[in-house]
């Protein structure tokens, strides 16, 4: 036919399938045969369809051909005529989802050529499932997801077409889900999950629900799938801490790394949601220095030393956060515990440093304040002071100490203290710490200054040089600089009429007493002054010494001769009465030496005589005695030499000339003094009258002299001043006081007196003790010589009720007899 020759594209398969079923009206075959027929299922009947025999198709030949892509289903029986399945053939293989299936096929006859179109169509049947692609589902579903929310399943396939295709679906039946049928726009349907009620993770974590799939062939088929469906977790549960406040009691100086404490929350949530992390929230400085926070354990641990002075309580908020960021807050409160760590420290707020040596016993002299940094029993101290010291604290207010002095100071005994304060908690163990503090003792004059000796003596060989030192006193004064300076000087008085000041001098810094001219002993043979020594404070303080000069004598007097008299004028002649026996008295030189001692002793000596061996002299007495008879044939005038010496060293010696005149009557006399002495003869009687006169009287003037110096030296031993007049005591007042009048004590005085020659009895004022020897120290300045008796008074003490009766010359012995 007019078909045969076509290339069989496919573009020109459905023309000539549009063509052949035309062309069955003309004599074309057609053919249907259900997928999956048995091989050897006969179609039909080609023979009889054709109107030919079965011998005719052998004889003509007649085949089938494929247009050469199909595969041969099917084949020509020849015997029959008929056609036959010769292979199963799938629809599905075949034609896919295609709706028709249809098989070309050419039947050729030879003898003549026929060319005839055989169409076979393969239908369909449902031997095919519902799939899913999948055999499980797995949809993630935030638990937050509002309701109505849709979420794509995906679609069931059934190879199957038409009606054995897909034709509906159905789900479990559920709480929260329904199903949405949604035609695909190229065909089929697909499924969509529609969220009916929330979902909440914390109640169901997984939702299991089976979708199966429906085909609309008979029977029916299904194919069903799991969808898993996974809530996931939405944030919506916040940290939850096991308790809104941690209060913790931790002692400070805990080691670092100690744990505070351990915060926690919690959270419902999973996954991040429900991972908590901490961190400080709201942190002073100083709590963030101390402690740290464990990010992930919420472990507060110790980073620092911690100080109870520092800070004794740390408050800090915590903040737990979970994966997405929702967060809650807690507190916690760190309380420190003190620890006795803190030695007390001692302040001294006031001081009074020197302290003045004369500072009264109890007086405070400084103030300690003592500190703890701790708290209550560690906070309390108690402070003491070393115990060899003078001081002592009194506790005053609070913790305020007084350092008070226990005892009186004295600079010159101990002139600087180390006083050891120590203070002492009441912490177990017990912290003590201490503190030096050095005090002075500041000066006072309080000590006068006192001499070495409590006398000094001096012996000066008289006609010493002027200048020349005597000797040298010497005082100490203990105290401090100028209280201890000292500075001597002499009290003024008289000496024999003179002022001090002009006999003698003394060096103010040294002591050394000068002698300002030379001394006589036959003036005086020794005086008396008084040396003060003052130091420089303010009021000075002075003590006064007696200083004894004692002139020593030297021979510096030659004898005097007082008899004979040995001007040179005056001639005394003695008359020797002639006959007169050896060993007579026939005269006496007398001769005193104005030095004392060796130096006043005289010997006498005749050195030239007219007859030698006619008189001799007493070499102590200064007797001059006939040695032998005197007879007629001696010389009428006799001179005899004498030299009187002393016994000092060197001796110093005078001569004198006796003229003796041996003769009975003045008439010889008369001619002698002619010869001897021609210009005064006439007045030479009158001279040896009065001579004569005169050596008696000077000689009985002497002898009492003597006499009564020697009663004077036994009964008055003590007598020192020349000049001094021995006064019997009868003629002084009584220097005898009542005593209180108690009749077992008996008092009797013993009075030397001794009166200057110049004294006058005004100066008889008051008795003054013998063993009187104190100084008092106020009077010792500003007494001068007009001090009056009233202005003495006080100096008298108890002894002013004695009888005011003495010089200043009079000593008294106080003898008590019981
Ligand atoms: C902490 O110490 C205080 C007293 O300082 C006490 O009252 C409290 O009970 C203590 N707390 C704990 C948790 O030990
Ligand atoms: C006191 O201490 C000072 C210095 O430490 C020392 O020089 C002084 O001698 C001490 N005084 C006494 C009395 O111990
Ligand atoms: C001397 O003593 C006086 C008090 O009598 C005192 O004021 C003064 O400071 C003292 N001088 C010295 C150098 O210590
Ligand atoms: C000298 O000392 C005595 C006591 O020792 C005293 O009575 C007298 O007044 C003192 N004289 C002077 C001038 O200070």
């Amino acid at each position: 036919m007019e078909m045969k020759g076509l290339p069989l594209d496919y573009s020109s398969f459905c023309l000539t399938v549009f063509l052949s079923l035309l062309c069955f009206t003309h004599g074309d075959l057609s053919y249907s045969i259900p997928e999956e027929m048995k091989r050897g299922s006969v179609v039909g009947n080609i023979a009889k369809d054709f109107n030919l025999d079965s011998k005719t198709l052998a004889t003509r030949k007649a085949r089938l051909d494929t247009d050469g892509v199909s595969k041969r289903f099917i084949d020509i029986d020849m015997a029959t005529g008929s056609l036959i399945v010769t292979e199963t053939a799938d629809r599905e293989e075949l034609c896919g989802s295609r709706m028709s299936c249809i098989l070309n096929y050419e039947l050729i006859l030879e003898k003549p050529l026929e060319l005839h179109a055989i169409v076979v169509q393969i239908l369909d049947i449902n031997d095919h499932a519902p799939q899913f692609s999948r055999e499980q589902i797995n949809i993630e579903i935030q638990e937050s997801v509002e309701k109505g929310t849709q979420f794509l399943v995906g679609e069931a396939h059934d190879a199957d077409i038409g009606q054995n295709g897909v034709e509906r679906y159905s789900l479990d039946k559920n709480d929260h889900f329904a199903l949405l049928v949604r035609p695909n726009p190229d065909g089929g349907k697909y499924v969509e999950l529609v969220l009916n009620n929330k979902l909440d993770r914390e109640q169901q974590q997984e939702h299991t629900l089976l979708l199966t799939a429906i085909d609309g062939g008979t029977p029916q088929r299904t194919g069903t799938v799991t969808i898993h469906i996974s809530v996931l977790d939405a944030n919506d549960n916040v940290p939850v801490f096991s308790q809104p406040v941690y209060i913790v009691n931790m002692s400070e100086n805990a080691p670092l790394g100690t744990v505070v404490v351990t915060v926690s929350a919690t959270d419902a949530d999973e996954g991040p949601n429900g991972e908590v992390t901490y961190e400080f929230n709201r942190l002073s400085d100083k709590a963030a220095r101390l402690f740290s926070l464990n990010k992930m354990t919420g472990e507060i641990k110790v980073d620092d030393l911690i100080d109870f002075e520092e800070e004794s309580y740390y408050e800090m908020r915590i903040q737990a956060t979970d994966g997405l960021g929702s967060a809650s807050n807690a507190k916690v409160v760190v309380q420190i515990m003190d620890l006795n760590d803190n030695a007390p420290d001692i302040i001294v707020k006031s001081l009074t440093n020197p302290i003045p040596e004369n500072t009264v016993p109890g007086t405070e002299v400084g103030i300690i304040n003592v500190q703890d940094k701790d708290s209550g029993v560690n906070r309390q101290a108690i402070c003491s002071i070393q115990q060899s010291v003078p001081f002592k604290l009194n506790p005053s207010i609070k913790n305020y100490y007084s350092i008070v002095t226990t005892h009186e100071l004295d600079r010159e005994l101990v002139s600087d203290f180390n006083i050891t304060i120590t203070a002492t908690d009441e912490g177990t163990p017990p912290l003590s710490s201490s503190k030096s503090i050095q005090l002075k003792i500041s000066d006072v004059n309080d000590n006068p200054p006192t001499f070495k000796e409590q006398s000094y003596s001096a012996y000066v060989a008289e006609n010493n040089k002027p200048g020349s030192s005597m000797c040298a006193v010497s005082a100490r004064d203990p105290d401090w600089r100028q209280n201890g300076t000292v500075v001597y000087s002499l009290v003024p008085t008289d000496v024999y009429g003179h002022p001090v000041t002009s006999l003698i001098s003394i060096n103010g810094d040294t002591g050394v007493i000068h002698s300002v001219r030379s001394f006589d002993y036959e003036k005086f043979k020794s005086f008396r002054f008084h040396v003060l020594a003052r130091d420089n404070g303010s009021p000075p303080l002075s003590s006064n010494v007696t200083v004894s000069v004692f002139l020593t004598d030297e021979n510096d007097n030659s004898p005097q001769i007082l008899y004979p008299s040995g001007e040179r004028n005056s001639v005394m002649t003695e008359m020797v009465p002639k006959g007169l026996l050896s060993g007579s008295l026939v005269s006496k030189v007398i001769a005193v030496d104005a030095d004392s001692g060796q130096n006043a002793w005289l010997s006498y000596e005749i050195v030239r005589s007219t007859d030698p061996g006619l008189f001799t002299i007493g070499h102590h007495s200064g007797e001059i005695r006939a040695q032998r008879d005197i007879s007629e044939s001696d010389g009428m005038k006799q001179n005899l030499l004498v030299a009187v010496k002393d016994n000092g060293q060197p001796s110093l010696s005078t001569t004198c000339t006796v003229y003796l005149l041996i003769s009975d009557n003045l008439a010889e006399v008369q001619n002698l003094e002619d010869m001897a002495y021609e210009q005064n003869s006439s007045k030479l009687t009158l001279y040896l009258i009065i001579s004569l006169v005169c050596v008696s009287t000077f000689f009985v003037i002497f002898m009492i002299l003597i006499i009564t110096m020697r009663l004077c030296s036994r009964t008055k031993p003590r007598l020192s001043y020349d000049g001094a007049i021995a006064v019997p005591s009868a003629y002084l007042p009584p220097c005898y006081g009542e005593i209180e009048g108690v009749g077992t004590l008996r008092s009797s005085y013993n009075c030397d007196a001794y009166l200057t020659t110049g004294s006058r009895t005004s100066d008889f004022k008051f008795l003054r003790s013998y063993n009187e020897s104190t100084l008092s120290a106020e009077h010792t300045l500003a007494k001068s010589p007009n001090d009056s008796v009233e202005s003495r008074k006080p100096d008298m003490g108890t002894e002013g009720d004695f009888n005011e009766v003495s010089s200043k010359y009079q000593r008294c012995i106080h003898v008590k007899q019981i």
